[in-house]
């Protein structure tokens, strides 16, 4: 069913940036406010509604910005709160919206609150505001749960103040050991985020992220995990059913969230990046009156596969609809392997599994087919700087560059997310690539990348301009909210159901998109017809074969036509 809503967040395109590697104002290698200020023509060009930009505040950088020290400030590196508004103003100036990132699960160990922890009495009320426990054993020596952290290792560490005394006490952290959780038990921590939501909101800000918006919570008995039976892993490989995320608790912050986005006009938004054990539990999160849309994890681990695809559209479409939430859909983020990449022949679909470089050629052109067939699904969509130029992950990184807590965590075992964190190419034929004016940046860009750059990819044939093509025609062509889809697999057999169709309904100009997930050409029924209005590789032809003209579809191609 349509939504009959017109919201603009209902089928938005929505550009995320890592701010340190996205654009360097002054040559020091690390991406900043006004470097973004400066690529908002590129951005509003590439025809995106909104602009998300990962954390940007006050941190010792310890988990790339996701560790904050201070919910109110700007990192220095990264500019100040005035180049924010300057940016909110440039943004809007374009029609673009931009939102920010908030991380409401932890704050940096470097936070003021946690300093009060640490320069205080046990049980002071500055203590109730995180996650403390006494340990377990006759000296209080083990952790007070087998909770593991996302990042490997305990997920408590012991407390000792700042004075050197060691104390009974762990605290949790399910991230690093430098982002102690914060307890959402305790009202000061509410209200203290209800303020700062309003501080940005205030500013002209459109609407947040919200980062691990399924933990917050724990469950108050503190139960141990089972792991030998917790198999089924979250996006950054957590079990997903975990007495820390997606407890029911989470949906009242959210309800009172909402309360202060509507108090605005026009009223912002909220996206939650939510793992949820099921496409139901993580509609529950998009009820009316709590967030507007949450990220899709299932649909990204879907691979290039069509059968998990189709699957994975219907149970995501079907459960969004209960609630009357637009789905989204997102292929690639700062997190995760880049698509680019992850969808070469070969590779893993687990989208922390680190690839192999094989089958790179593939890899891309697989990826354009999964992004087109992604851009015509209704509901909204993420887009991962970069992948506009079909970056690949960069698996070669020297040990000494990277900066993962996950590196570090595993002794170098797991490499971790820098690969897709690598600063942009934008122009010239050396490192940085245009990145900034030198030849800095925090991470090492591959020689091959001249190739890759904005100003290489600005005319012929290039991912660049295929995402210029698809995000011009998807706002032509589709701007009908989150509304239908009607597959039309029906009208064809395939072996091993390997082609996936599905028609945008319009009482005007109906749109059909094909996929190819086959090494080989496929030739379309005449139902199909032969008005091309994208496509996603070369291969695509209108062949008359003696029975009049029909479409042939190239090799791991997608195409949309009319009709
Ligand atoms: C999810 C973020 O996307 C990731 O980058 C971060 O490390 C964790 N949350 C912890 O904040
Ligand atoms: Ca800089």
């Amino acid at each position: 069913m349509p939504s009959g809503k017109n919201e603009w967040w209902r089928d938005a395109v929505i550009y995320q940036v890592y701010p340190r590697s996205f654009s360097d104002s002054n040559a020091d290698g690390i991406g900043d406010i006004p470097g973004i200020l400066s690529r908002v023509d590129y951005l509003a060009n590439l025809g995106v509604d909104a602009i998300w930009i990962s954390p940007f505040y006050d941190s010792p950088l310890l988990d790339g910005g996701y560790d904050v020290s201070d919910f109110r400030l700007v990192d220095p590196r990264l500019g100040v709160v005035a180049d924010v508004e300057d940016l909110i103003r440039a943004a809007h100036a374009k029609g673009v919206k931009l939102f920010m990132d908030i991380v409401p699960n932890h704050t940096s160990s470097a936070h003021a609150w946690f300093h009060e922890v640490l320069n205080s009495e046990p049980g002071s009320p500055a203590w109730d505001r995180y996650v403390i426990k006494e340990g377990k054993g006759a000296g209080h020596e083990f952790p007070p749960t087998n909770w593991q952290s996302v990042f490997h290792g305990d997920a408590w560490s012991p407390l000792v103040l700042a004075n050197g005394v060691k104390t009974k006490y762990w605290y949790l952290h399910i991230f690093d050991s430098s982002q102690p959780d914060l307890n959402w038990e305790n009202s000061e921590v509410r209200a203290e985020f209800e303020d700062i939501l309003k501080f940005w909101f205030d500013l002209g800000i459109d609407g947040f992220r919200i980062d691990v918006a399924h933990g917050l919570i724990k469950d108050q008995t503190f139960p141990d995990i089972d792991y030998g039976a917790a198999r089924e892993k979250g996006l950054l490989g957590a079990p997903i059913l975990s007495p820390f995320w997606d407890q029911d608790g989470v949906h009242e912050v959210y309800r009172s969230w909402r309360k202060i986005a509507d108090s605005y006009q026009p009223p912002k938004v909220f996206c939650g990046e939510t793992s949820a054990p099921s496409p139901e539990r993580l509609a529950l999160y998009q009820r009316p009156d709590e967030l507007h849309t949450s990220f899709n994890f299932h649909y990204l681990r879907a691979g290039f596969d069509a059968i998990r695809l189709k699957d994975s559209v219907d149970s995501t479409l079907l459960n969004h609809r209960k609630v009357g939430a637009p789905a989204t859909w997102v292929l690639s983020n700062h997190d995760i392997v880049r698509h680019a990449t992850r969808l070469a022949p070969g590779q893993s679909d687990q989208p922390t599994v680190m690839p192999t470089p094989d089958n790179a050629d593939r890899g891309v052109a697989r990826a354009r087919a999964a992004t087109l067939f992604t851009l015509g699904l209704p509901g909204s969509t993420y887009l991962y700087q970069g992948e506009e130029l079909g970056l690949p992950e960069v698996l070669d990184l020297p040990g000494e560059a990277r900066q993962d807590p996950v590196w570090f965590r595993t002794g170098g075992k797991e490499i971790g997310r820098d690969g897709c964190r690598v600063p942009l190419p934008w122009s010239g034929d050396l490192p940085s690539y245009g990145f900034g004016s030198g030849e800095n940046s925090w991470l090492p860009q591959p020689h091959s990348w001249e190739h890759l750059s904005v100003q290489a990819q600005e005319s012929g044939d290039t991912t660049l301009n295929f995402y210029r093509a698809a995000l011009a025609k998807r706002r032509e062509e589709l701007a009908t909210g989150d509304g239908e889809l009607q597959w039309r697999m029906g009208e064809f057999t395939t072996p091993n159901d390997s082609i996936l169709a599905y028609r945008r309904p319009h009482p005007v100009s109906p749109l059909t998109c094909l996929m190819n997930t086959t090494g080989e050409m496929w030739s379309a029924p005449h139902s199909f017809g032969t008005q091309v209005v994208v496509a996603s590789g070369p291969e695509v032809a209108i062949v008359d074969s003696g029975d009049g003209e029909h479409l042939v579809l190239g090799p791991e191609t997608s195409v949309w036509v009319r009709g």
